[in-house]
C-alpha cells in the first residue's frame, strides 16, 4: 500500500512538473545567423523568451542543421518542429496561388511586394495552407534575387546553354527554358558545393544569401536584372498555433510583428552592405543592366506568366500588377 501511494506520488508530481514546462517552439531554418532570416529567428527568441519568461522556450536550428526547406515543412506538419520560415517558391505543392511571388517581372520593386502583401490577396495567402495544417503569420523579405555565372550575363542569350540552379519552382524551371538553360533543384544547403563543383555554373539569389554562403568564391559575374524578389512566408502548425494558451499566442504575435519590422529593416541594408562586400571581395564584378538590356530580358520572361495563370488565377496577377502602382 505504501509503495502504491509512494508512486501516485511521484507519477503525479512528474505529471505537475510536465504542466509547468515551458512550451517549446523549434524553429528550423536554412540560412546562416548572418541574413536577415537569421537574425530574425535569434531575435523572435530572445523577445519570446524575455517577455514569455518561463512559459516558452525558443530553440533556432540554423543553416539547414535540421532540416532543409521541403524537408521543414513536412517537419512542421509532423509537429517536429512549430516555425519554419522557407521562400515562397517551397510552398508550391501546398498552395499554387503562392507561385505568384516567384513570376519574373511581376513585382518592379519590394515596395511592391509590401504593397501586394497587405492587400486582400496577400492576407489571404497566408491563411491559404490552413485547410493542410500550415499558417502563415508573417511575410519576412530577404531581397531582389540576382543572377550568377562565370561568363557575364548581359542578354537573354548569353545565358543560354548553362545550368542553373533552381529552388524546386516549376515557374524558375519555365524561366530557365525560355533561356535555354538547364535547370538543377537542388536544396539551399547543398548550392555551394554545387558550384564549387561544377555541377552546376549558375544561379539565382539575393545579396546576403551570396555572400554569407561565400557563392562568389565560385561566380565571376552577378547579374541585376531584378526580375524577382526573394522572401519568406514564417509558418506555424496551425493545430499548434490554435491550441496555444489565448495570452500566450496573443504575445507571441505581437512579437512576430515587431520581429518582421526589424526582419524588413535588415533585409534592405544587407541587399546594399553584402552587395558592396561581394565588390570589394574582387572576385566577382557585379553586373547593371541598360534599358535596352533589361527590355530584351523582359521580353524574354514575361510570357512565362501565362502557364502560370490557370494555377494562381488572374485576379491574384492583377492584384499584384496594381501593386506596383505608387498608393
Ligand atoms: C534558396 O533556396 O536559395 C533560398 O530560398 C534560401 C533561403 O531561405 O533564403
Amino acid at each position: 500500500m505504501q509503495v502504491l501511494v509512494v508512486l501516485c506520488v511521484l507519477f503525479l508530481s512528474a505529471a505537475i512538473a510536465r504542466a509547468d514546462d515551458p512550451i517549446l517552439i523549434r524553429f528550423s531554418h536554412v540560412t546562416s545567423e548572418a541574413t536577415p532570416k537569421g537574425h530574425g529567428a535569434e531575435l523572435f527568441k530572445k523577445l519570446a523568451e524575455e517577455r514569455l519568461g518561463g512559459k516558452v522556450r525558443v530553440e533556432v536550428y540554423p543553416r539547414s542543421l535540421k532540416f532543409n526547406d521541403d524537408q521543414a515543412l513536412l517537419a512542421l506538419l509532423f509537429g517536429d518542429i512549430e516555425l519554419a520560415a522557407p521562400s515562397f517558391s517551397k510552398f508550391r505543392s501546398y498552395s499554387r496561388q503562392m507561385q505568384v511571388f516567384d513570376l519574373p517581372f511581376l513585382f518592379s520593386d519590394v515596395d511592391a511586394v509590401h504593397r501586394f502583401q497587405a492587400g486582400e490577396a496577400g492576407r489571404q495567402l497566408l491563411d491559404s495552407m490552413v485547410p493542410l495544417g500550415i499558417k502563415g503569420l508573417a511575410y519576412w523579405d530577404n531581397g531582389m534575387r540576382v543572377m550568377s555565372a562565370n561568363r557575364p550575363l548581359r542578354v537573354p542569350e548569353d545565358a543560354d546553354g548553362l545550368r542553373f540552379r533552381i529552388e524546386p519552382s516549376a515557374v524558375m524551371q519555365v524561366q530557365y527554358r525560355a533561356l535555354g538553360v538547364a535547370t538543377v533543384p537542388m536544396p539551399f544547403g547543398q548550392v555551394r558545393e554545387g558550384l564549387k563543383m561544377g555541377l552546376v555554373g549558375g544561379q539565382e539569389n539575393a545579396w546576403s544569401n551570396i555572400y554569407s554562403k561565400g557563392f562568389h568564391d565560385f561566380q565571376k559575374y552577378f547579374t541585376e536584372a531584378r526580375h524577382s524578389f526573394l522572401g519568406y512566408m514564417l509558418v506555424t502548425n496551425a493545430e499548434f498555433w490554435s491550441g496555444l494558451p489565448p495570452e500566450v499566442r496573443g504575445e507571441l504575435e505581437k512579437i512576430v510583428r515587431e520581429v518582421t519590422v526589424e526582419v524588413n529593416r535588415i533585409a534592405g541594408e544587407k541587399a546594399q552592405s553584402d552587395r558592396q562586400r561581394v565588390i570589394e571581395s574582387k572576385k566577382a564584378e557585379v553586373i547593371t543592366l541598360s534599358d535596352t538590356e533589361l527590355e530584351a530580358w523582359r521580353a524574354v520572361l514575361k510570357p512565362v506568366w501565362s502557364a502560370f495563370e490557370p494555377q494562381i488565377g488572374r485576379e491574384i496577377i492583377e492584384q499584384a500588377q496594381r501593386a506596383n502602382l505608387s498608393p
